[in-house]
């Protein structure tokens, strides 16, 4: 599709145009990811000298990121890799390609952590985005994530080294909190569970349905089994003056606040995303009330 010896900014064009045309939503952005990383060039070196022409190398790597992206597999996927709080963290097939609407449960855990090195529990980690987050932030915090993949906890033991926290963080393959010894107890316990009803699967976007993971985003029929999961053992996980932050989707914070009262959780603090959207339902456990 794209020729050895185009020019880098033609190559540029040509992206955007055949992206648009395809009806993706970003095609600029889109182009220019694919473009510098298939390229070696940083955005300024794009800019800069937009007439040199392509390798042959990169003219074959960038038509091969072209078709995969027409495809409607998404850039990050292509790249192997997303940013999150600022921080790299690699994707694999196992794991969900982390949201920035998830920043916003980043933000609520460290606003409201009880102590400045809390002991940190993050069910559902994935790649290990919101685990690792919290410990880059607190460099006296320990924390492990866990995940029903045992794939996802490779990728999440690789990206805590990565990002210089591995040597606090440990990564269980488990169902929720069943891998932990009984008794194990933490000042905070976070998760970013699969909340899609799944009846809505079949209609998301293709770059969402086809190419993160089923188990990332399956929530049951309506949305809450793994709330309802994660809240029936929550207030045993939880220290004394210990936080359980979810995040939720869109309509469901009261749903989630409802579950954890039924379990004699405390509802502590709805945190909303840029968008507005009611985003973590947080809790306390009883005996903190
Ligand atoms: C929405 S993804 C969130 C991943 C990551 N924390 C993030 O925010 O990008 C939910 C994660 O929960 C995991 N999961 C689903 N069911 C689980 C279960 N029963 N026990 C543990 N993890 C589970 C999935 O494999 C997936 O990695």
């Amino acid at each position: 599709m794209i020729a050895a010896g185009t020019a880098r900014g033609e190559a540029l064009a040509a992206l955007r145009r055949a992206f648009a045309e395809a009806g993706l939503d970003e095609p600029a952005l889109d182009a220019r990811i694919l473009l510098t990383e298939a390229a070696g060039l940083s955005q300024h070196d794009l800019l800069a000298r937009p007439e040199a022409p392509l390798s042959a190398q990169a003219a074959t790597r960038l038509s091969g990121f072209a078709a995969r992206r027409l495809a409607r597999e998404p850039v990050w996927r292509i790249l192997g890799q997303a940013e999150f709080w600022g921080l790299p963290f690699r994707l694999s097939a196992e794991t969900l390609v982390p949201r920035p609407d998830t920043e916003t449960l980043v933000e609520t855990a460290l606003a409201l952590a009880p102590r400045p090195d809390p002991a940190i529990l993050d069910l559902g980690t994935g790649t290990g985005c919101v685990l690792i987050a919290l410990l880059h932030e607190r460099p006296n915090a320990r924390g492990v994530g866990i995940d029903r993949a045992e794939g996802a906890c490779r990728t999440a033991r690789d990206n805590a080294r990565a990002n210089g926290v591995g040597a606090r963080a440990a990564f269980l393959a488990g169902d929720w909190a069943a891998a932990l010894s009984p008794g194990a107890r933490f000042d905070l316990v976070v998760s970013n569970p699969p909340y899609i009803p799944r009846g809505d699967i079949a209609g998301l976007a293709e770059e969402v349905r086809a190419h993160d993971p089923a188990r990332a985003l399956d929530g049951g029929a309506d949305g809450l089994d793994a709330y309802r999961a994660i809240l029936a053992r929550g207030g045993d996980l939880l220290a004394a003056d210990g936080v359980l932050a979810l995040e939720v989707g869109a309509e469901q914070a009261d749903a989630v606040a409802r579950i954890g009262e039924r379990q004699g959780l405390v509802p502590a603090r709805i945190a909303h995303d840029l968008a507005g959207v009611a985003r973590v339902v947080t809790f306390t456990a009883e005996s903190a009330a």
